[in-house]
């Protein structure tokens, strides 16, 4: 089966809400017309206002992070019905640097991912190792631990839909790209680790990003691989290169 690519912009913490429009209305019309889904996952406090600049466009809206409560007293956090409520449709769930900074833990992506999908959005569940983990080749174990995690008590029908981001840590921001083979390598574990969970057909729809240092240069390799169906960009998702990346066929 053929998968739609997707590639999402990983804003991290950049773009003041005037930037951020400045920023959206330069990409809006060079990634207009897109072979592949494309998603701006913004700041929290810029979703409002790119929000409505997405409005009519094809482009998805998406958050860099939720909060698995409902609503109630926790301070700071960003609740799943805020998120729908703006129009968001996809949420990036355990970005490594949520994981290292912020300590979030396998058990806490799961429970985001099961609160993303109760709220009919997708989540962009990140996966990855350190390249102390890849030097003592636990890569494919440690990957297929966190996936599992992620998806537990998430139904067949549910993970089909989901997107799951493969981001070798060392490779994120760091200008060192995985080669194509190292990635191709570990999405296709997960993609074979998501057919022994649920079965093939959910295994063939599911989309796997590569994320880590990509850029319109290298992306049409990297997407050209057999299980790699898009990519999560940081740094080039802040320019007009992103759009280099989203027409990377062209
Ligand atoms: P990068 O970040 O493209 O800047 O390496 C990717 C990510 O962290 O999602």
């Amino acid at each position: 089966m053929s998968r739609t690519k997707i590639v999402a912009g990983n804003w991290k913490m950049n773009k003041t809400p005037s930037e951020a429009v400045a920023l959206v209305n330069e990409l809006k019309p060079l990634v207009a017309g897109a072979d592949a889904d494309v998603v701006f996952c913004v700041p929290a406090i810029n979703i409002t206002k790119v929000g409505e600049l997405l409005e009519g466009t094809d482009i998805a809206l998406g958050a860099e992070n939720v909060y698995f409560e409902d609503k109630g007293a926790y301070t700071g956090e960003t609740s799943p019905a805020m998120l729908k409520d703006a129009g968001v449709s996809y949420v990036i769930i355990g970005h490594s640097e949520r994981r290292e900074y912020f300590k979030e833990t396998d058990e806490e992506v799961n429970k985001k991912v099961l609160k993303v999908f109760e709220y009919d959005m997708t989540p962009i569940i990140c996966v990855g190792e350190t390249l102390a983990q890849r030097e003592q080749g636990v890569t494919i174990d440690l990957i297929r631990q966190q996936v599992k995690i992620a998806l537990l008590g998430v139904s067949k029908e549910q993970a089909q839909k989901a997107v799951i981001a493969y981001e070798p840590v060392w490779a994120i921001g760091t200008g060192k790209v995985a080669t194509k083979e190292q990635a191709q390598e570990v999405c296709a574990a997960i993609r074979g680790c998501v057919a022994e969970i649920y079965d093939d057909a959910t295994a063939a729809a599911i989309r796997i990003q590569y994320g880590g240092s990509v850029k319109g240069a290298n992306a049409k390799e990297i997407f050209g691989m057999p299980d790699i169906d898009g990519g999560l960009i940081g740094g080039s998702s802040l320019n007009d290169d992103f759009a280099k990346i989203v027409n990377y066929d062209k």
